[in-house]
């Protein structure tokens, strides 16, 4: 069952189009992250969930219950919707217990516990529970808020980059243990990031906006192996893109013969590798195969991005291909090498 559903919504501010016809499901229990440009509308679709923002049109329903459309517009707080907000937004005269408990019935001894579990749910020591917001890091700012909108136990969790302000030991670990205190409370999520990891382990679902459009939405590897076009390709990673004819479901470009997901007619298109599609081993003596040369290498600890440029081919001169391979066993700058291809190739809407 969908725990949401946004049907056809519309929100202008002045001439600016913010959103523009969003439908999206979101399945119950499950974690949608969204994803897209700064200014492409991400937060504004989740102020529009929350309640803080009305759209002009279209149709909001949660649970089976509708909360937005032509007749009705449930208010914020009756919607059982948590929201982390981007700056966290704690309420300044308030310590951080009392951001936290904020939203709790409970009273005395029960809410201290109550609160003492959530602080320490999102990792925040004991000894923080007195402090005022602007004592805090941004890092611990996030959390406060983290722990405020799970104390009122919502339905929903809506989260705008929650993750930002911490390093990345601990935002990998807060994000395993936000997506397991979710799982755990059988809470449905939506998560912004700018972050394409991030975005794409954390989601069982991921939504690719751009210019207030939902460009594409469907499992993150569908999303990073078969994009809908070049910008939603290079958004969610590097990608080694090359001409191609395409023929019988296969494609021949300068890499040689790559296998596609395309059958249909004969033509010529624009095609898609992921660099660690791409595999780099010593140039053979008698010079056959796809050969390059190693321009670049980028040291990233366990990965290392190559810049191979080609030694024949159509590409224009200068262009050079990314590969990743393992830090350790990159070749040297100026190596010749070979390049063989993994896997299939994606074809892309020209
Ligand atoms: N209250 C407002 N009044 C006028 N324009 C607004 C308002 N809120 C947002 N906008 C505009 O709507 C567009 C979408 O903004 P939004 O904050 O949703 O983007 P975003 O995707 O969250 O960006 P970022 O990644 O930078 O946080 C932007 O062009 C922004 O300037
Ligand atoms: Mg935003």
């Amino acid at each position: 069952m969908n725990a949401l559903e946004l049907n056809a919504i519309c929100k202008t501010f002045g001439s600016q189009r913010a959103l523009d016809n969003i439908t999206l499901a979101v399945p119950s229990g499950s974690r949608t992250v969204i994803v897209g440009p700064s200014g492409s509308g991400k937060t504004t679709l989740l102020r529009m969930i929350a309640g803080f923002e009305s759209p002009d049109s279209g149709s909001l329903s949660l649970n089976g219950k509708v909360l937005l459309d032509s007749t009705r517009d449930v208010p914020a707080h009756q919607r059982r919707i948590g929201y982390v907000p981007q700056d966290g937004a704690l309420f300044p005269h308030m310590n951080v217990a009392a951001n936290i408990g904020f939203g709790l019935a409970t009273k005395g001894h029960a809410r201290d516990e109550r609160i003492a579990e959530l602080m320490d749910s999102v990792a925040l020591d004991s000894n923080m529970a007195t402090r005022w917001p602007h004592e805090l890091s941004g890092g611990q700012q996030q959390r406060v808020a983290l722990a405020r909108a799970l104390a009122q136990q919502p339905s929903l969790m809506l989260l705008d980059e929650p993750f930002s302000a911490l390093d990345t030991g601990l935002r990998t670990a807060m994000r395993k243990m936000v997506a397991r205190l979710l799982a755990d409370a059988g809470v449905t999520a939506i998560l912004v990031t700018h972050d394409q990891g991030e975005a794409l382990s954390f989601a069982d679902q991921l939504a690719v906006m751009r210019q207030g459009c939902l460009v594409q939405a469907g499992q993150p590897m569908a999303l990073y192996l078969h994009p809908r076009d070049e910008q939603t390709a290079l958004f969610l990673g590097e990608a080694v893109l090359m001409p191609a004819r395409i023929e019988n479901g296969w494609a021949e470009c300068d890499l040689g013969r790559i296998a596609v997901n395309h059958q249909g007619r004969s033509k010529t298109a624009q095609i898609m590798l992921r660099p660690e599609q791409l595999q780099v081993s010593p140039a053979s003596p008698d010079g056959t195969g796809c050969r390059g040369v190693i321009t670049e290498r980028d040291f990233g600890g366990n990965t290392c991005t190559l810049s191979v440029t080609l030694v024949a081919g159509t590409l224009e001169p200068g262009r050079s291909l990314p590969v990743h391979c393992p830090g350790l066993m990159a070749p040297a700058i100026g190596s010749a090498v070979k390049l063989t291809t993994v896997g299939q190739a994606h074809v892309l809407k020209s």
